[in-house]
């Protein structure tokens, strides 16, 4: 069976807010696979970062596909937005459910041509996603709640990559929060494809080095 390619996304969160287009070319060079794009609306978490405009200019300079993480509200107001920045997987969260059409909104994403994702809270049962597998290209398991970068990775996340595959979901299965040299190679025994790392790329002393690290813990483990 064919080894599952790793992919390494470094998260914008932790990159120099007045140097974007250096940090997205630092991080390319690097060798980085994904640009993550943490979008947060200050509702749905307590923190605000940044919207469609920025995703647009990060578009114009970036070889890498975009990777947006929508931690906002109303996901059905702006997903539009960030299709038209340029957004090449668009996730947003199943906690969401309650307030509007979830697979609604991941057949319109599909529709435009993106990749359709959905994200869960540490907290938030994995059964919350299996009515919509068939129609997810992407799963991003949080490791942290979301909010903030810098957070300590929370293990109990991780039978939820295995129990995905057991509902029969056969799309990327991406892990974000905390993840670095000491818990990529956990997280990538449990199955993840995409690997998002804030602090642990942006943080390092060499961008290129560390990737490399990261993607070598990773393949030494990953299961065929
Ligand atoms: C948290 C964000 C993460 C964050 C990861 O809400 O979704 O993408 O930037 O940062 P680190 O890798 O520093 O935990
Ligand atoms: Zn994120």
């Amino acid at each position: 069976m064919a080894v599952r390619p790793i992919r390494i996304a470094p998260s914008l969160l932790a990159a120099d807010f007045t140097r974007l287009g250096e940090e997205v070319r630092s991080v390319e060079a690097a060798g980085a696979d994904w640009l993550h794009l943490d979008v947060m609306d200050g509702h749905f978490v307590p923190n605000l970062t940044f919207g469609p405009p920025v995703v647009a200019a990060i578009h114009r300079v970036a070889r890498a596909p975009l990777d947006v993480h929508l931690m906002i509200t109303d996901p059905w107001r702006y997903a539009d937005a960030f299709l038209d920045a340029g957004a090449a997987w668009l996730t947003f969260h199943v906690e969401l459910a309650g307030r509007g059409d979830v697979l609604g909104l991941l057949q319109h994403i599909r529709s435009r041509g993106a990749k359709a994702g959905l994200s869960l809270q540490p907290d938030t049962p994995v059964e919350s996603l299996r009515p919509f597998v068939g129609a997810l290209d992407l799963v991003l398991v949080m490791s942290v709640f979301a909010g903030f970068g810098g957070q300590a990775f929370l293990p109990e996340v991780l039978p939820k990559v295995g129990a995905l595959r057991g509902f029969g979901y056969t799309g990327l299965v991406s892990m974000d929060g905390g993840i670095g040299t000491k818990t990529i190679g956990a997280s990538a025994a449990a199955g993840t494809d995409v690997f998002v790392a804030g602090t642990a790329v942006f943080g390092a002393p060499d961008r290129q080095a560390r990737i490399a690290e990261l993607r070598a813990l990773a393949a030494a483990v990953a299961p065929a």
